[in-house]
């Protein structure tokens, strides 16, 4: 592990005029998550949610609106959604793939499904084809080991994979 540090002072945030956290979702932001919470810093996680889920990622225009709309530091707001692995800070494919890794599915022949992936796609885990349509990712267990290998493509799970039935769920998607 490495700490690495960037001259954010003189980042410029690429801004556009309409905001992400719009009077619609403040509202019910308000009526729906800020009540539940003893002050609004406490409501940061589901608000990170909430505009991820409209936005479908948060760029970091969204995180200053967020850090204004709680009362914290937008660098709290990035501290706290850098930490968690399901905030996405670059955009994501449309599907987005999510190849199970952990010991069933890893004895089940994952890392060739993944090599196929790797190989059709162009592209690492971590990474987003060029034209915005996949993105690859590694995911542990979900929970259906009598079924590996699995994957998840955004909420739909896809079980007994193979490098037959792998392409057909790719070529369904293109
Ligand atoms: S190990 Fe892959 S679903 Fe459990």
């Amino acid at each position: 592990m490495a700490w690495l540090t960037k001259n954010s002072g003189t980042m410029q945030i690429e801004r556009r005029e309409e905001p992400y956290l719009d009077d619609a979702l403040k509202a019910k932001l308000e009526a729906e998550v800020i009540i539940r919470y003893p002050d609004r810093r406490a409501a940061m996680l589901p608000t990170l949610h909430a505009v991820q889920h409209q936005v479908g990622w948060l760029p970091l225009q969204a995180l200053a609106e967020i850090g204004a709309f709680l009362g914290v530091a937008p660098s709290e707001v990035m501290d706290t959604a850098s930490f968690y692995e399901e905030y996405w800070l670059e955009p994501k494919g449309k599907y987005v793939i999510w190849l199970c890794q952990s010991i069933t599915c890893e004895l089940l022949n994952r890392e060739s499904l993944m090599q196929k992936l790797q190989a059709k796609l162009s592209i690492k885990p971590g990474q987003t084809t060029e034209d915005g349509k996949f993105t690859l990712m590694n995911v542990e267990c979900l929970g259906s080991c009598g079924t590996a290998p699995c994957a998840l493509v955004n909420e739909t799970l896809h079980e007994d994979l193979t490098a037959e039935n792998l392409d057909q769920i790719l070529d369904a998607l293109e």
